[in-house]
């Protein structure tokens, strides 16, 4: 099915990378709906959909637009993160979901060190202060409360991308704890069965779970007290996690020092209270935004969709 095109006809919902519709155009029949709506398919549509490619973290493909396919064989999604996708149901229909793990791995990681780096040392307001003309007019900048000397970071979710962004910690000397479901084995760092736990012996804590039912809120007024007013807290995974208006509270009364935030609960909306706080730095959903690793998801997506129509062989299908 290389250089042929397939008959399949694939749906594109909604905003998605450029590389994939290039490449899903050259080898299916593409249909695309400009947001993720049932209402807008045609009934020729419905009938013919037997591939969705979706942004798995942005455009919802729910129950509504599954029911509303009846030959839908396939849903691949961009992001290793799919919360968008309802894939249970898809899952209870025998209809595969894919995502786009491994591929970003690394710049996560790089993002989620670079984002804690950022929030201890207070870069983005040292930048501020020399844009603003102020080293000329007011002098050096004033030093940064905060290092990352002996910091002790608890990794929530040490999954693929908390591997890698330990692995890099560990280059830093920093001392290393984890909180997941299970411990994972044969890893040298400390393990600890409750997230509040670890929260109460760290100073640092690195969010990296993923969004739904079984995370959400789970970064809550409680985890804030027991990270105490050291306490630093950075999110790579899903704004979904964290209860945002107790995060707000906890850095403004001086509960948590210090927040680095990649993801929010409400995409793309950011709660005013957290923009208006000089102790949080935030970032618009960039942890694997570089066109090097962007197209290899895209890819991913796509090759994903030939492997499934070539050879009923998904290459990354998810688990649910
Ligand atoms: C993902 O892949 O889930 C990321 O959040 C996208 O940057």
């Amino acid at each position: 099915m290389n250089d042929e095109k397939s008959p399949v006809t694939i749906l594109v919902p909604g905003w998605m990378h450029e590389r994939s519709v290039q490449r899903i155009d050259a080898a299916f029949r593409m249909v695309r709906t400009e947001r993720v709506d049932p209402a807008l398919l045609t009934s020729e549509m419905k009938r013919d959909v037997r591939g969705i490619a979706a942004m798995g973290f942005r455009e919802p493909v729910d129950a509504a637009l599954i029911d509303a396919l009846p030959n839908l064989e396939i849903i691949a999604s961009f992001g290793v993160g799919y919360d968008a996708v309802d894939a249970r149901h898809a899952g209870g229909k025998g209809i595969v979901v894919t995502n786009t793990p491994d591929v970003l791995t690394e710049e996560v990681a790089d993002t989620a060190v670079g984002l804690l780096i950022n929030t201890v040392r207070e870069l983005p307001r040292a930048e501020a202060y020399l844009r603003a003309g102020r080293w000329e007019r007011d002098g050096n900048y004033p030093l940064t409360p905060m290092t990352l000397r002996g910091r002790h970071v608890g990794i929530y979710g040490m999954g693929r991308i908390g591997m890698a962004i330990a692995k890099r910690l560990e280059a830093f000397g920093l001392a290393i704890a984890y909180h997941n479901r299970r411990p994972v084995e044969r890893l040298g760092y400390a393990y600890h069965a409750s997230l509040e736990d670890m929260a109460r012996a760290v100073d640092t804590l690195i969010c990296v779970v993923p969004g739904g039912a079984a995370t959400e809120k789970t970064v809550n007024a409680a985890i804030f007290r027991a990270l105490g007013p050291d306490g630093v807290f950075i999110n790579i995974g899903r704004g979904s996690t964290v209860d945002e208006e107790a995060l707000a509270s906890a850095l403004r009364d001086g509960t948590i020092r210090a927040a680095g935030l990649d993801v929010f609960a409400n995409e793309p909306r950011v709660p005013q209270a957290l923009i208006d706080l000089p102790n949080a730095v935030l970032l618009p959903h960039v942890a694997s935004a570089s066109v090097h690793t962007r197209n290899a998801m895209a890819d991913l997506v796509v090759d994903n969709l030939i492997s499934w129509f070539s050879a009923r062989k998904p290459m990354t299908p998810v688990a649910e």
